[in-house]
C-alpha cells in the first residue's frame, strides 16, 4: 500500500472495531479468547498490528496466494495465538471448521472478478462467523471494500476541472451499493468513535481532485505535504468520494 495515509487510517479503524468487539463480548460475561479471523491476509500487515495491541486473543489468517502466505508465515513464526492458513474464500469450508467471533476482509472481495463469485465469497464468510445464541450476540464482521456509486461520485468531482476518469485497476472488480443486504447481516451497533464508512472521502478528495488540480502536468506524488495538510486541515470524513468505504456489521439468527 502506497499510500500511508490510507493504510494508517485502515488500521486505526480495524484496531478501534475489534477493541469495540472485544468489549462488547467482555459485557456478555465472554472470558473466553476470541477467535479473530483475517480474511486474505496478504503478508499479516494487519495480524501484527492487530495481534500487539490485542495479545491475549487468537488470530487466524486465511490467504490463497502462496508467496504471500508464506510471507505471513515467517512473520509469525514464533506466535502461538496465531495461524495462517491455506483458504479461498469462494470454498464454503475455506475455514475447515474454525468459527469465528470476529472476522476482518479488508480489499478481498473486490479481488474476485465475478459478481457471483463476489456473492458466494459473502456467503461462506458470513457462515464462517458465531451466530447468536442463549447467552451471546452473533459475532462481528469489519469489511473494507470499494463501490462503484463513489468511484462515480469522485470521477464527476475530477471532470469539473477535466481530469480524466479514474478506473479500477484490472484486478478489481467494484460492488454496487446493496452488496452487503442479506438477513444474515445486521448493522454492528457500537457506541466507540469508529470511523465512519465514508472515512476515506476527504482524504481521496485531496488526493484526486485538489491534489491534481494543482500539480496538473507533474506524475503524482504519493504522501505529499499538501495531502498531509489538506487531509487533517479539513473535516476528514466528508462527502462520498473514496470508492474504499468501511461497513462493521453484526451476525443474525438467520439462515
Ligand atoms: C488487496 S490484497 C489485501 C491484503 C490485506 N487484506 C491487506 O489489506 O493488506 C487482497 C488479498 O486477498 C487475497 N485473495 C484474493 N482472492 C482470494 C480468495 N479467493 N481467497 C482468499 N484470499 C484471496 C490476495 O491474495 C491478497 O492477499
Amino acid at each position: 500500500m502506497a499510500d500511508t495515509i490510507t493504510r494508517e487510517k485502515e488500521t486505526r479503524a480495524i484496531v478501534d472495531f475489534v477493541g469495540d468487539s472485544l468489549r462488547h463480548r467482555k459485557a456478555e460475561n465472554n472470558q473466553q479468547p476470541a477467535k479473530i479471523m483475517d480474511v486474505g491476509c496478504g503478508n499479516g500487515y494487519t495480524l501484527e498490528a492487530l495481534s500487539s495491541q490485542y495479545p491475549n486473543e487468537i488470530f487466524i489468517g486465511i490467504e490463497k496466494t502462496f508467496e504471500l502466505r508464506e510471507l505471513a508465515i515467517s512473520r509469525f513464526k514464533d506466535a502461538k495465538n496465531i495461524s495462517i492458513r491455506d483458504g479461498d474464500i469462494r470454498n464454503s469450508d475455506f475455514s475447515e471448521g474454525v468459527v469465528a467471533d470476529i472476522l476482518i476482509c479488508q480489499r478481498v472481495i473486490i479481488n474476485l472478478l465475478n459478481e457471483n463469485d463476489q456473492k458466494k465469497a459473502l456467503k461462506n464468510i458470513v457462515h464462517t462467523v458465531r451466530k447468536p445464541d442463549t447467552w451471546n450476540s452473533g459475532g462481528t464482521f469489519l469489511f473494507l471494500e470499494s463501490f462503484s456509486s463513489s468511484l462515480r461520485k469522485l470521477n464527476e468531482a475530477r471532470e469539473e476541472f477535466d481530469l480524466p476518469e479514474i478506473n479500477p485497476a484490472h484486478h478489481n472488480l467494484y460492488l454496487q451499493d446493496d452488496f452487503f443486504d442479506i438477513p444474515e447481516l445486521k448493522n454492528f451497533m457500537t457506541d466507540a468513535s469508529i470511523a465512519p464508512p465514508n472515512f476515506l472521502s476527504t482524504h481521496y478528495f485531496v488526493t484526486r481532485v485538489l491534489h491534481p488540480i494543482f500539480t496538473k502536468n507533474k506524475p503524482v506524488k504519493r504522501n505529499s505535504e499538501f495531502v498531509n495538510f489538506f487531509t487533517y486541515a479539513l473535516n476528514e470524513n466528508s462527502g462520498d468520494y473514496a470508492p474504499l468505504k468501511l461497513y462493521l456489521f453484526e451476525r443474525t439468527g438467520k439462515a
